[in-house]
């Protein structure tokens, strides 16, 4: 399972509407084996259409997409090793949930015998073993979208290509169906390549995302590997929260630079190859800490008022000013059972950090 052993190699695919729209600009990436791979970014960067070139719903304007090392150039969506759940997917009301799943296999001449226990298969692999004969309107949400996904599967695809497949489903089953999704996906051994804008399903579920902005991939990247070293603002804003400031770098020496950030001061951090000039210095709200005291020295810190405090249950977020500008937020674990708030607004706090969780981001 590597992208040394891609299934799916999108090679510098464009797309590009009638009406001028440019929805995909450029997109190279290449899909291993049996990978979890999620496609994340917010509405309109293009996620569905290039999902669409990869099934072969949309042509591309350029480039070129290969599977399991054939080129897709004029292979219709049927002929491709590709099933497709769709963004607002449908089954079909008046059938019962077995003639659902087999519907496709139907279509394909497969003889009912056949169909029926390959449905049947379909159906316990999405722990829907034994609802054949209801109808879909007999189903939960949750288990409509699973009928979504036998239908998908029955067809033993070599890749599984999801188009939001979770959106339509409530926070608590959209958790539970993400559990099954992977648990599913390393049964089957299907690749499998998930659209989501939400980043943090993005992150629980898939091995690698790759985080597109107006259709340009920005980043492709492990979950952690985006969390911990984004490589720009736009990757390090939309995976999780981040507090966010300006700087310059003024010095380079060995493997640390010195950085000025306005309003705090010169600080020296962990360099990355080729930093220089006006940069956004960042730190993670968690790699944050809140003190009464004067934090000791070798932290970055900065004094500021409480300007806001959330409360969320098992945390509180606590947002912190100053008066030269800074805007932060960290979050405090309410591991205590108490009523009482441990900061309030208008305290006066430090905020500090230690030098190596800062992060340094060109553009
Ligand atoms: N058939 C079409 N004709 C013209 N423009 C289109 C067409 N389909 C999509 N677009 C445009 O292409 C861009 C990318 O659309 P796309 O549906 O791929 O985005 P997306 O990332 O899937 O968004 P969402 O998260 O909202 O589903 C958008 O600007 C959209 O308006
Ligand atoms: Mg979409």
């Amino acid at each position: 399972m590597s992208e040394q052993d891609p299934i799916i190699q999108v090679q510098g695919i464009s797309k590009r509407y009638p009406g001028g729209v440019m929805a995909v600009n450029d997109v190279t990436i290449d899909i291993g084996r049996g990978e979890f791979f999620a496609l994340l970014g917010p509405s309109g960067c293009g996620k569905t259409t290039l999902l669409r070139m990869i099934a072969g719903f949309e042509i591309p304007t350029d480039g070129e997409i290969l599977i399991d090392g054939q080129s897709m150039l004029g292979v219709q969506p049927n002929k491709r090793p590709i099933n497709m759940v769709f963004q607002s997917y449908a089954v079909f009301p008046h059938m019962s949930v077995l003639d659902n799943v087999a519907y496709g296999l139907k279509m394909d001449g497969v003889a009912v015998g056949e169909r029926n226990k390959r449905a049947e298969e379909a159906l316990e692999m999405v722990k829907l073993g034994g609802y054949g004969k209801r109808l879909p309107n007999q189903l939960s949400g949750g288990q409509r979208q699973r009928v979504a996904l036998a239908r998908a599967l029955v067809k033993r695809p070599k890749v599984l290509l999801l188009d939001e497949p979770l959106s339509a489903l409530d926070a608590k089953l959209r958790e539970a169906m993400q559990i099954e999704l992977v648990r599913l996906q390393q049964q089957v051994g299907i690749t499998f390549v998930i659209v989501t804008h939400d980043q943090s399903e993005a992150l629980s579920m898939a091995n690698r995302i790759a985080v597109m902005e107006k259709g340009v991939v920005r980043q492709v990247a492990p979950p952690a590997e985006l969390y911990e070293f984004p490589n720009c603002r736009f990757v390090a804003d939309f995976i999780g929260k981040m507090n966010l400031f300006e700087g310059q770098v003024v010095g380079v020496g060995g493997s640390d630079v010195v950085v000025d950030i306005k309003g705090i001061g010169r600080v020296d951090v962990p360099a990355i190859p080729g930093i220089e000039g006006e940069i956004g210095v960042a730190v993670r709200p968690e790699k944050l800490r809140l003190d009464r005291a004067q934090p000791a020295a070798g932290r970055i810190s900065f004094q500021g008022k409480v300007s806001d405090v959330a409360y969320h249950g098992d945390s509180s977020w606590i947002f912190v000013q100053d008066d030269r500008g800074h805007s932060v937020m960290t979050a405090i674990q309410n591991e205590e059972r108490s009523t009482a708030p441990k900061v309030a607004v208008g305290d006066l706090v430090w905020c500090s950090w230690s030098p190596g969780d800062t992060l340094l981001l060109r553009e």
